[in-house]
């Protein structure tokens, strides 16, 4: 064995610098380009986030105009896309349906190669408003639903819920969905932003980067939580069960989804956010039955373990509680971090190396065929 340092996991290694966000696990703070996430979550659009992340600067009002109308200008599904998922079983994943999707989207775009910031942005404004349009058909077709066509004079948010659920719910349930979003949408070289800035390393196509970086999403130990979280909270049924189960997941060696962070060890930065957005929504739908729950996991977790949630813990019984099926929750996840993988995308070629690190050779010493 050499000397050389291997970070597991790459554990604490810094990979490169971004201006996109900071995550601060110190102050429990995560800024996106300088402004607290907490803020923007209380005062912005989800499009004007996403201008935010993609532009450095908060839209003027003609520029958040124009994205809108690109944006909704794009909500349709194509004939192809809503054939290619009619077509997938319907007990394939819902993140394998959004993969192949968007794949597809990418696919009839005839300058998908195109790598300047100009065609870049209006990608990303496609996926944007593409994405929505093919998890909301997907949950419905798998419910037996006609698809919803979008309304152009509906904000993302409202539109979204709009063609998922064929009505925009009451304003509370709106907003947590809005705030889920934005919180969702960016967090520095995470597992599957890191993933789409491998692939545009290597000056491959924004599309190919995004759908590398769905693939990395679906695992539970990343974006795939938030719906492990609500299947984990079904399969202990009440409060007076979680310490019980806590410790029987714990003596089997289970991961307990939605707590932990490989960044923040003193809390996620997002969390008190979302679980306000949860609490109204307990109280909209008077469901405080899954607030009890919610709350004996989160406790028993931190007695026994001393281990705090992330954002997946409250989104997870949130998503449950708007009505979206439990395998769709990744999905929405991807709608959201849609914004920072194109952002980093932007920000990886506009000062591109290859990503290729080195391996320390482990296995049998230089040998011969007989
Ligand atoms: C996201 O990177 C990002 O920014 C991701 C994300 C984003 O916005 O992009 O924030 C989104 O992916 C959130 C994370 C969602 N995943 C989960 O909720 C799955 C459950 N959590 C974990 O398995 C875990 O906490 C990770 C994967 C999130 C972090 O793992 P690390 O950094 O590799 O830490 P680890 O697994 O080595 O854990 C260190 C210790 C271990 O104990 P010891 O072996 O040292 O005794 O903490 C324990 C772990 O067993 N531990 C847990 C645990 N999380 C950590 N034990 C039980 N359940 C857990 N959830």
């Amino acid at each position: 064995m050499s000397d050389t340092e291997i970070r597991k996991g790459l554990d604490g290694v810094v990979a490169d610098t971004t201006a996109i966000s900071k995550v601060n696990p110190e102050t429990n703070s995560l800024l996106y380009r300088g402004y607290p996430v907490q803020e923007l979550a209380e005062r912005c659009s989800f499009e004007e986030v996403a201008w935010l992340l993609w532009h450095s600067e908060l839209p003027t009002p003609d520029e958040l105009a124009g994205l809108q109308e690109t944006e909704r200008g794009n909500r349709a599904l194509s004939d192809d896309v809503r054939d290619l998922i009619d077509k997938t079983p319907k007990t394939t994943h819902p993140m394998d349906v959004v993969r192949t999707a968007v794949s597809l989207v990418g696919a009839q775009d005839p300058v998908a190669d195109d790598a300047s910031e100009e065609a870049s942005l209006a990608k990303s404004v496609r996926l944007l408003a593409q994405i929505p349009a093919l998890v909301a058909y997907d949950q419905r077709r798998r419910r037996g639903e006609d698809l919803v066509p979008p309304r152009p004079e509906l904000g993302y948010a409202e539109n979204f819920l709009h063609m998922t659920f064929g009505e925009v719910p009451a304003p509370v349930v709106v907003d947590a969905f809005r705030v889920s979003l934005i919180l969702y949408a960016e967090h520095s070289f995470n597992a599957s932003t890191f993933t789409a800035r491998v692939i545009t390393s290597t000056m491959a196509d924004l599309y190919s980067a995004v759908v590398g970086a769905v693939g990395a999403l679906k695992g539970p130990l990343h974006g795939g939580a938030n719906e492990a979280v609500m299947n984990d909270l079904e399969e202990i049924g009440s409060a007076d069960r979680a310490e019980d189960w806590l410790d029987e997941a714990l003596a089997n060696k289970r991961k307990i989804m939605g707590f932990g962070h490989r960044v923040y060890k003193k809390g996620d930065s997002r969390v008190p956010t979302m679980k306000s957005a949860l609490d109204s929504l307990v109280e909209h739908y008077d469901r405080r039955d899954l607030l009890d729950l919610y709350s004996a996991l989160e406790e028993a977790m931190a007695s026994r373990k001393n281990i705090l949630p992330n954002l997946d813990y409250p989104s997870g019984p949130a998503y449950h509680l708007m009505g979206f099926d439990t395998a769709t929750f990744t999905p929405l996840f991807v709608a959201s971090r849609v914004v920072g993988w194109t952002a980093h995308v932007m920000e990886q070629a506009g000062d591109n190396a290859l990503i290729r690190p080195l391996s320390e050779y482990n296995g049998p010493d230089e040998r011969h065929l007989s």
